[in-house]
């Protein structure tokens, strides 16, 4: 019997959302464990240059790619840019999502319900719909991992903050049960992860930057997270140490 051991094959992951917060320590935890790494962004090229830098800077592939994933047409060139300039992606981080003010159902309009929506919902179903089509062995694909980064809020609601986002969030955790049984036999895992309060800019955007400190007295710990510890257990469910895992949803939350 030959002992002579093929190429390695290539990984190559994708975070959406990786200039910042959760998604670039994403986009680090997954360069150290060899992923060639394109940093989606959708406005801050500086802090999606200084990711994809970081990563050179240490040995590994990495390109910053602006594409909000909220729209078909940026999605669809996102992923050309990918197969052009690193090869056809093995693993996908649904991680952008946005929040808007803190707000009551009854003061929410069509057009914020939309947008949140249309990111956190739309644009991830987008994402794994083209990562499907390139990792599906049905399709001749390698297969591949897909985690979808969701939200402690899809269990508890987020009443009088954002119920949207709590529920935009919800559909997501439905989405990864359905597509991990849809694309299980195709080489293909789909998990999620459910961050409690960690920090990083997203609670500016609800209003209220120092939230984080203010609701952690809730969490059994006793503190909030940081980005690093979310991006370990997605770099955990996208590995081969969990070849039998999909279709689950993992709390990163301090034991909420
Ligand atoms: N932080 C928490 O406490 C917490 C808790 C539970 C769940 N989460 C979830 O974790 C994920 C990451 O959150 P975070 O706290 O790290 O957020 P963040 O610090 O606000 O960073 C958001 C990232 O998403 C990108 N982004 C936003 N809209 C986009 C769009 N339409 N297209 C492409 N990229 C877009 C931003 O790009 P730019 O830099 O270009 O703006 C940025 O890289 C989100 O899905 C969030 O819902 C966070």
């Amino acid at each position: 019997m030959s002992s002579v051991i093929g190429p390695v094959a290539k990984k190559i992951l994708i975070v959406t959302g990786g200039s910042r917060g959760i998604g670039a320590a994403a986009c680090l935890a997954g360069a150290r464990q060899g992923f060639a790494v394109c940093v989606n962004y959708r406005f801050q090229k500086a802090a999606a240059e200084q990711v994809a830098t970081a990563i050179r800077d240490t040995g590994g592939e990495a390109i910053a790619v602006a594409a909000d994933i909220g729209s078909e047409e940026h999605v669809m060139r996102l992923f050309a840019t990918v197969d052009e300039q690193l090869g056809k992606v093995t693993a996908l981080v649904n991680n952008a999502g946005v929040l808007d003010l803190q707000s009551r159902v009854e003061d929410l309009d069509a057009a914020r319900l939309e947008r949140i929506f249309r990111i956190n919902v739309i644009g991830p179903f987008l994402c794994a719909r083209e990562a499907v089509r390139r990792m599906s062995t049905h399709r001749g694909g390698p297969g591949g991992a897909i985690v979808n980064v969701s939200s402690l809020a899809a269990r508890l609601g987020s009443p009088g903050e954002y119920v949207d986002y709590a529920a935009s969030k919800g559909a997501l955790d439905t989405m990864t049960i359905g597509l991990a049984k849809e694309v299980a036999a195709e080489g293909i895992r789909v998990n999620g992860v459910r961050p409690g309060f960690v920090y990083t800019d997203i609670h500016a955007s609800g209003g209220e930057p120092q939230r984080v400190d203010r609701v952690k007295e809730r969490v059994p710990m006793g503190r909030g997270g940081q980005p690093e510890e979310v991006a370990q257990a997605i770099l955990w469910l996208l590995s081969e140490a969990a070849p039998f895992c999909t279709g689950a949803i993992l709390d990163v939350a301090g034991g909420m």
